[in-house]
């Protein structure tokens, strides 16, 4: 009751200064603090996270730091990382960090039939896959017609498919690849048929990931997969050109996908959390297994300095207070991702997954209805393309969106000229959205070019930015394995302090459930094996439209 006291007193306080007059304001900031980006800034190494282009000043700063205390972020990071079911409706751990440190860190998962050694259980599955790895690298493991696999490709969905796609595309848009990596998540059969033209099945490794082996998308995309490989191969190719990367071992039996091409991991990993295990084998197949390590090691690295480093210096800790000052105190419903780095252009679509998946929630964990706005909606483009489309919005909208720029200070191209052109534009980004044009500034500058007070009149209003408009970067030396490794974290974690913070379940995601339900009842009214089922009338309607634009077939 007294700490219930403590934290609605914390909220309190927060609520108090989006009622002052210069709530929103940045720029005075600023002009009062000639240090503030110095003290705003927090850093890990070279990691640097910028939180100075935002509305919160020293004070506030204490009050988002005493409200995280409140809300007894310390006793779930201690929890978190002892293996505690956090995952309170499914009864799981969320050990994901075992599986990117040591053998001996001893991160013990602790679960209904007892506990997991989860750092050693994952350690040992680590060297499964490296093993692998190596074998398809070498030669050593070959497709059915003995021709060395060149290509991988992943089929899965969600986590078994964004994460891995967006880390591979990361770790080899630049250096390029050991071999080719495609992805097929979408049931859609365009994708498949695009990929089989593509792709020469004797030289194709696939691999089935997914954490259930029981997703629609995937089984659907697996079947056809193993279709093409055994039309063109022969059903004996099958054991050889297939891998599969799940939890559910029977399922994968069942498949007939051969018991030594099974990757397994156990359920304490979450989908949206699970391209350090197995479901990371794509990477490692197509960036190669050093960079892998690194990308693990770089997700270690940030797990143990949020383990350690007071909130005031810790990095997660420090994102997520951005957070919920602008989601909870300001009142914002949305949040961009900029990364100017086209090898991070699944990174949005990535986060989108991580943040909405996980903080998408209205329930509290004692099932209550919550009282604050949680996740908001999630959305980004590389700059500088975002910049030519959505940024319109995000510079003179009705909304404020608050930004995330991230910038590697070295490219691994050898075009300095067009990096430096990159980075211009995104420190150029966030000083503009935080400095804002005045309408004097607009009439004086149109005055000055030539224009008629006629058209200064008509034009200037449309040309005023506001400015005040909050940003954050995040700045490193290069995006390498180790530096992706701790960006995922970063925000890994970041997502499980707001979701500490708003007191609701990170881990779980029933709401995509009852979609995936109805989908299974609507599947044989399409192909006509079963009768029109209860429907609202527009669903009923679409329907029987839909099947008579198909002439009944
Ligand atoms: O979309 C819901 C979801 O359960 C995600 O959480 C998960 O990442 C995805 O489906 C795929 O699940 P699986 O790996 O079990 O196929």
């Amino acid at each position: 009751m007294e700490n219930e006291t403590i934290l609605g007193e914390a909220w309190l306080r927060l609520a108090g200064f989006a009622t002052r007059p210069d709530a929103g304001a940045i720029r005075p900031l600023f002009a009062a603090d000639p240090e503030r980006a110095r003290r705003f800034t927090a850093t890990l190494d070279d990691l640097t996270v910028d939180v100075s282009k935002t509305s919160i000043d020293g004070e506030a700063l204490v009050a988002l730091l005493d409200l995280a205390h409140a809300a007894g972020v310390d006793g779930f990071r201690r929890r978190l990382f002892a293996g505690a079911a956090v995952n309170s409706t499914e009864g799981r751990a969320a050990m994901h960090m075992a599986l990117r440190g040591p053998a001996d860190a001893r991160l013990l998962a602790t679960l209904p039939g007892g506990i997991d050694d989860a750092s050693r259980l994952a350690a040992a599955e680590r060297e499964t896959m490296r093993d692998f790895v190596a074998g398809v690298h070498d030669g050593t493991l070959r497709g059915a017609t003995g021709e060395p696999f060149d290509a991988v490709l992943n089929i899965g969905i969600g986590g078994s498919d964004l994460g891995p796609r967006m880390a591979t595309e990361a770790l080899t848009l630049a250096q390029g690849g050991k071999m080719r990596a495609r992805f097929l998540s979408n049931v859609d059969g365009t994708g498949f048929a695009a990929l089989a033209r593509e792709l020469d099945p004797a030289r194709t490794l696939v691999l089935v990931a997914s954490k259930t082996f029981t997703t629609l998308e995937t089984m659907e995309n697996a079947r056809a997969a193993r279709a093409w490989v055994a039309g063109a191969l022969g059903e004996v190719a099958v054991a050889t050109h297939f891998a599969a990367l799940s939890t559910n071992l029977k399922a994968v039996a069942a498949f007939g996908i051969a018991p030594e091409r099974v990757f397994g991991f156990r359920d304490w990993v979450g989908g949206r959390y699970s391209l350090w295990s197995p479901v990371g084998l794509s990477i490692a197949l197509a960036a190669g297994w050093e960079v892998f390590q690194a990308m693990l090691d770089g997700a270690w690295a940030m797990d143990r300095h949020f383990r350690e480093t007071d909130f005031a210096e810790n990095l997660p800790v420090l994102l997520a207070l951005v957070d919920v000052w602008h989601i909870n105190v300001m009142g914002y419903r949305s949040h961009c991702a900029l990364a100017y780095d086209d090898r991070l252009r699944r990174f949005p679509a990535y986060l989108q997954q991580l943040e909405m998946e996980s903080n998408g929630k209205s329930v509290t964990l004692d099932g209550l209805k919550v009282e604050r706005a949680t996740c908001p909606v999630i959305f980004g483009e590389p700059g500088t393309d975002a910049q030519h489309s959505f940024m319109q919005l995000v510079h003179q909208g009705t909304q404020v969106v608050p930004v995330d720029f991230l910038l590697a200070a070295t490219p691994d191209h050898d075009r300095p000229a067009a990096h430096f052109v990159l980075a211009a534009n995104a420190f150029a980004q966030a000083e503009a959205l935080l400095r804002g044009k005045t309408e004097a500034e607009v009439r004086a500058e149109m005055a000055a070019s030539g224009a008629s007070p006629g058209t200064i009149e008509a034009v200037a209003p449309h040309r005023v930015f506001s400015g005040d408009r909050p940003s954050v970067t995040i700045l490193f030396r290069r995006l390498d394995g180790f530096t992706l490794g701790r960006l995922i974290a970063l925000y890994e974690h970041k997502v499980a302090v707001l979701g500490a913070i708003w007191g609701i379940n990170s881990f779980d995601q029933w709401g995509v459930e009852l979609g995936k339900v109805l989908a299974g009842g609507i599947l044989p009214e399409l192909a006509g094996r079963a009768k029109p089922g209860a429907h609202d009338g527009s669903t009923a309607a679409l329907i029987a439209r839909f099947k008579a634009l198909r002439g009944g077939k």
